[in-house]
């Protein structure tokens, strides 16, 4: 079972290589003149070049190499040689029968045996989480539900960044704070209290507090790193406060990311790979891999080829600390040994270019990466406020993802009674409905741009029920929902699917795209393309729902195949929603 599109592609391909051409020619894409044609192949152009023939001669053998393929009607050639394709009736309807009848919809399984590990979320402990951070935990769980359903082996970790200056910040703060605290009395040998000395709330207090004063205060900049060094270095007091902020911070982030249904298999943090960045570092020096330069050991990247200047990687500072590229080296070391990954897929920040540049670098002069494990930075852009920079609250500040979701909600309640939507239903099942379309709303708005393009956070925009949002496509596969469930109420049941006619032949052309799709998704790690289809779809339905009175059909014939139709569409939307993390409502 394949797209309509990639069985075309092989019956062209063929083609071109019975007439003794390359057969990559053969490519069939959907065309941009839908009054010529469906599909178009424009393979006799570049193929007449290379064989220094004329294209519309070209053209002409592989019409004539097709001509007994009884798949679509009589092929035509437009301009130099551009051959445009259209179905017959019969065959778009024997092929949109074979996908309903497909339990993957027509998407091939992949191999289980090919394990991808994506490391996304990864805020900073003890820092809020705030939109930026939204958007690798929105794009990395869509791809990890993506090959979920591609069904290969994925492997997702909360890279949580517990192991960087920020702790030093902290650990001054407080001491400056309550200097009589035990963790901070070298000496003391007692066990230290097992109740931690704060709330979350007084460390998400803190840390702006602490931050301020650092940046401003080049002492207390010098001290929040000789603490952090000591804390990596294994100061007892401090690990122990240490790991009091690790656990408040950590219990929060994951109702965070709970409320967002986004669920990771693991969340090792940075600190995790304390032991392991130290054995490493030692190998790379004895390897003579890693170097000393102004007192800090670091690991040459540059290569020859280089038009930019790439620096080395800085393994350890002048004054001992570890560095966020010593703990992603280690890391790798880590996922290849644990997890014998095949493909490893950051969903992190497109401003963090370089330093992965330099970190697929390291691992690949060193052989701490396999040479067939492919290493991806998924990159992605900057959430804006409707000023154009980053986006921040009323009040200026970062936004809590906690707030961001009540807001969401609120606004979808605002839009569910302006469009009549769940009225008068029990407060319970309103409430959980106004979550998931607030959701969707969220959700939709971040995946439906280009990964690396910037967009506005514009809540007012993108909570709308009509247009290209996460509530549309909600309402509008719950409208197909209530469909089938009313026919089911009539007695009608989904029948055999009948030969298009005008009504549904747009409809089917779009539904046999579907495979195409998941795969370019897959290739390009680009979940807009899932939307822009769901999108399509939905729009398409709603403009055959509009011709097509399905409840109120005389022809049973006709009905119950408009009910498959339906009910494929459905099957579509589900699994494309769910793809994007976004949870449909039974009604609305
Ligand atoms: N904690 C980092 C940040 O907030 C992101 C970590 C991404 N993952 C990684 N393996 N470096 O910028």
């Amino acid at each position: 079972m394949s797209s309509i599109k990639s069985a075309l592609t092989n019956l062209f391909s063929k083609a071109f290589e019975d007439n003794g051409l390359d057969p990559k020619f053969g490519v069939v894409v959907e065309s941009q003149r839908s009054d010529l044609g469906q599909f178009q192949c424009n393979g006799a152009l570049a193929a007449a070049k290379a064989a220094k023939k004329n294209p519309r001669e070209i053209a002409q053998n592989i019409i004539k190499s097709l001509e007994h393929i009884d798949y679509f009607q009589p092929l035509t050639i437009a301009g130099p040689g551009f051959i445009n394709i259209t179905l017959r009736d019969s065959f778009l309807g024997e092929q949109i029968t074979e996908l309903s009848q497909n339990s993957r919809l027509g998407c091939p399984l992949k191999e289980k045996s090919k394990t991808i590990v994506i490391d996304f979320g990864s805020p900073n402990v003890a820092k809020p989480m705030h939109v930026g951070h939204l958007r690798s935990a929105i794009i990395g769980d869509a791809l990890q539900r993506l090959f979920k359903f591609q069904g290969y082996t994925v492997i997702s970790d909360n890279h949580v960044g517990d192991w960087g200056t920020q702790m030093g910040m902290l650990i001054g703060e407080l001491q400056t704070r309550e200097p009589m605290l035990p963790y901070f009395d070298a000496s003391f040998s007692d066990p230290y209290p097992e109740k931690p000395p704060l709330s979350l709330s007084d460390l998400e207090e803190m840390y702006p507090v602490a931050s301020k004063k650092c940046k401003a205060d080049d002492k207390l900049m010098a001290d929040a790193i000789k603490a952090t060094d000591e804390l990596q270095n294994g100061r007892a007091g401090y690990l122990a406060l240490w790991k009091h902020f690790v656990d408040l911070s950590l219990e929060a982030l994951k109702n965070d990311f709970s409320k967002l249904d986004v669920v990771f298999d693991h969340w090792y943090g940075e600190s995790f790979y304390t032991d392991r960045m130290k054995s490493l570092v030692k190998r790379l020096k004895e390897e003579g891999h890693a170097i000393v330069s102004d007192q800090a050991l670091v690991l040459p990247v540059a290569q020859e080829s280089d038009e930019k200047e790439i620096p080395p990687v800085m393994l350890v500072k002048s004054n001992g600390g570890f560095l966020y590229g010593t703990s992603d080296i280690a890391t790798i070391e880590f996922r290849r040994e644990t997890f014998n990954a095949d493909t490893i897929l950051y969903v992190v920040d497109k401003r963090q270019s370089l330093h992965f540049e330099q970190v697929f670098r390291a691992v690949r002069k060193t052989g701490i990466a396999k040479k067939e494990t492919h290493l991806t930075h998924v990159g992605f852009g900057t959430v804006n406020g409707p000023d154009g920079k980053p986006f921040k609250t009323r009040a200026g500040g970062v936004m809590k993802l906690a707030a961001l979701i009540e807001e969401v909600t609120q606004k979808a309640k605002e839009r569910m009674q302006e469009a009549e939507i769940a009225q008068g239903m029990a407060e319970e099942e309103y409430n959980n409905i106004a979550i998931m379309v607030g959701k969707a709303a969220l959700k939709f708005a971040d995946l439906m741009n280009h990964r690396l393009s910037d967009y506005i956070f514009d809540i007012e925009k993108f909570s709308r029920f009509e247009g290209k949002t996460g509530p549309y496509l909600l309402y509008t596969a719950v409208r197909i929902k209530s469909i089938m469930r009313k026919a089911t109420e009539k007695g009608v049941t989904p029948g055999p699917l009948l030969e298009p006619g005008d009504k549904e032949r747009g409809l089917m052309l779009l539904l046999g795209n579907l495979p195409d799709i998941i795969e370019s998704t897959e290739e390009h790690f680009a979940p807009n393309f899932i939307c822009d289809f769901a999108y399509a779809l939905a729009q398409e339905f709603n403009r055959f729902y509009r011709e097509c009175h399905i409840l109120n059909e005389s022809d049973a014939a006709i009905q119950s195949s408009w009910l498959t139709l339906s009910n494929l569409c459905l099957r579509q939307l589900e699994l494309l929603l769910s793809i994007l993390g976004i949870e449909i409502p039974e009604r609305m």
